[in-house]
């Protein structure tokens, strides 16, 4: 099995390939991305940190080879195909104020990506989210369970994290669900919340949930203003979690983004909900029952997405 991760020079696509490769599923991971210049040096970004990932596997012990490249002919018969392409943001920035550079990106490397690959599935990290998922579907031309966005496995985790932390027991034993856009809109879903079963609502009182669903809807944030950049390590692994659910057919059920025809009310927009993902991407969307304040701010963050979707269109208009 093939896969290959675009933008892999940078902190989340190498995140992603070495996660993989350390999982040691795939038969080689290529990661592409672009040369960069500087003064008169030219560097490969891509090559050096698929060299330093296979000089690592002795230690690790993977034997999935890493290989880096610029050449998309490179990544020609890859089952999944990762975008981690372009920009991330610096502080004062939110995800949406990315949409133009990336969206430039994200239509070209598609577009390469199904010249080379056309029976890939697509998951796309690069922000907005839920509008550069759109865009890779456009270029893709495949079907719409083919092209889906990661962005619930890494809210859910922060929210899952920070649950666990609270009451001093294992996130592995925290199982939750959130839904929506991929924006400080997010509906994570202390309903659908769980400690080995046990509703959280039982354990955690009402004022300290609703902190801990605040901190997840800005912890996007909250990293960037740490770091000065946006994170990578978890949404490296959620990403590499998705295309081990995809190559194993593992069946497994995830809030990811993907494309609704009518589903929870919602027609033609990429927007996070939970699926089944396996072979040949989203199996099927579950649709779970909302209570109307969750239908109500599900709606909200709907809106949100169909706000940066019409300025995507203007973009694209008066271009
Ligand atoms: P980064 O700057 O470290 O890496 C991005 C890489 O993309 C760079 O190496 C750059 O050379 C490469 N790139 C740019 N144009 C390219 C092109 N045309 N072809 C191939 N490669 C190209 O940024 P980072 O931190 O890895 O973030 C990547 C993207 O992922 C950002 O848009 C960020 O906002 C998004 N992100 C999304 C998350 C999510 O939950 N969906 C979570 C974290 C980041
Ligand atoms: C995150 O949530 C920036 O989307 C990225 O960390």
């Amino acid at each position: 099995m093939k896969v290959t991760v675009v933008g892999a020079g940078g902190n989340v696509g190498s995140t992603v390939a070495l996660t993989l490769a350390q999982r040691d599923i795939a038969k080689e991971i290529i990661l592409v991305d672009i040369e960069r210049q500087v003064d008169d040096k030219t560097f490969y970004p891509s090559k050096g940190r698929a060299l330093d990932q296979w000089e690592s596997s002795p230690i690790h012990l993977f034997d999935t080879y890493t290989h880096g490249t610029t050449d998309y002919a490179d990544t020609a018969g890859s089952d999944v195909c990762v975008i981690t392409a372009g920009v991330p943001r610096k502080p004062g920035m939110s995800r949406d104020d990315l949409l133009s550079i990336n969206a430039k990106i994200v239509s070209s490397v598609t577009k390469e990506l199904v010249k080379h690959s056309p029976n890939t599935v697509i998951v796309v990290v690069s922000n907005p989210l839920d509008v550069m998922t759109y865009v890779s579907y456009v270029n893709s031309g495949l079907d719409s369970n083919r092209v889906v966005g990661m962005a619930g496995i890494l809210d859910t985790a922060r929210y899952r994290s920070f649950i666990a932390e609270e009451l001093s027991v294992s996130p592995k034993d925290i199982q939750a669900l959130l839904m929506g856009g991929h924006g400080d809109t997010m509906v994570p879903l202390p309903r659908y919340t769980t400690v080995a079963g046990i509703p959280v609502t039982q354990l955690i009182d009402s004022d300290k949930l609703d902190a801990i669903v605040e901190r997840t809807k800005k912890g996007g944030g909250e990293i960037v203003g740490l770091m000065g950049t946006s994170a990578w390590y978890a949404p490296g692994a959620a990403a590499a979690q998705m295309v081990e659910a995809i190559l194993l057919d593992q069946n497994r059920i995830f809030p990811c983004c993907a494309m609704l025809k009518g589903e929870y009310g919602v027609n033609d927009l990429y927007v996070g909900v939970p699926v089944k993902l396996g072979h040949g991407g989203i199996k099927e969307i579950l649709e779970v029952e909302l209570d109307d304040q969750e239908k109500a701010l599900l709606d909200e963050s709907v809106e949100h997405v169909k706000r940066v979707m019409s300025d995507f269109e203007s973009l694209n208009t008066s271009s």
